[in-house]
């Protein structure tokens, strides 16, 4: 049994998502809750090794891909999220199992079933209540990337076809779960952004 309150960001890389996730993560603290904030890959103390293997290291097969990816969610789903989900707290995550069906579901791509499968596996069923979907343009956020002066990681080297489908595979999720998915265009102003998912999210806040 869970308690507490489980929030997911997702969207294409440079889409504001840790911006957005940290405005929210300090108006649920304001409301009383203790907040655990938390990031796939990389949450746990498996996570950090995962994580740089995954985005520093050498070629890695879609299919060892997808694996590391979902036993990094096992291992930050078990250790970090569920504990704090039971002791009451709200958590509040970057990238989740949504994450996989895009990149590494209609990315790669790999069977969009298979992919499903492993990851409730691995995450032993868990949902969100509230996904946050940050809706950006490849091309905008590739601009994005320039600008700020950041090094693009493996998966971001992608070509833009890749992000194409990953976008549109999101769209896609969305669509099919418009109770659990908050679609938003990541091109808003910060504020604007976040006053739409604080309205989406006070329904859910107990206090
Ligand atoms: P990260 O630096 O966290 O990206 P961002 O700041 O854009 O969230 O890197 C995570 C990368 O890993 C990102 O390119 C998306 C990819 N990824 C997958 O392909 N599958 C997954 O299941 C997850 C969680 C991330």
């Amino acid at each position: 049994m869970t308690t507490g309150l489980f929030i997911t960001f997702e969207g294409g890389d440079g889409a504001g998502k840790t911006t957005q996730s940290e405005l929210l993560a300090k108006w649920l603290s304001k409301r009383g809750y203790e907040v655990v904030h938390t990031r796939e890959p990389g949450g746990s103390s498996l996570g950090d090794s995962v994580r740089n293997v995954l985005l520093h290291g050498g070629h890695v097969m879609p299919r060892a891909e997808a694996l590391l990816y979902a036993a990094d969610r096992a291992q930050n789903i078990a250790e970090v999220v569920r504990p704090a989900l039971e002791r009451g707290a709200a958590v509040v995550q970057d990238r989740y199992i949504d994450s996989s069906l895009a990149y590494q579901g209609a990315g790669r791509p790999l069977p969009q079933d298979e992919i499903r499968h492993l990851n409730v596996w691995a995450a032993q069923g868990l949902w969100p209540a509230v996904t946050v979907l940050l809706d950006v343009d490849p091309s905008l956020a590739v601009e994005r990337r320039a600008k700020d002066g950041q090094k693009a990681d493996r998966l971001e080297r992608e070509a833009a076809e890749f992000h194409k489908r990953v976008r549109s595979e999101y769209l896609e999720l969305a669509r099919a779960e418009p109770e659990r998915f908050l679609v938003l265009d990541a091109a808003l102003p910060i504020e604007e952004l976040h006053a739409a998912i604080v309205e989406r999210v006070a329904p859910l806040v107990s206090n």
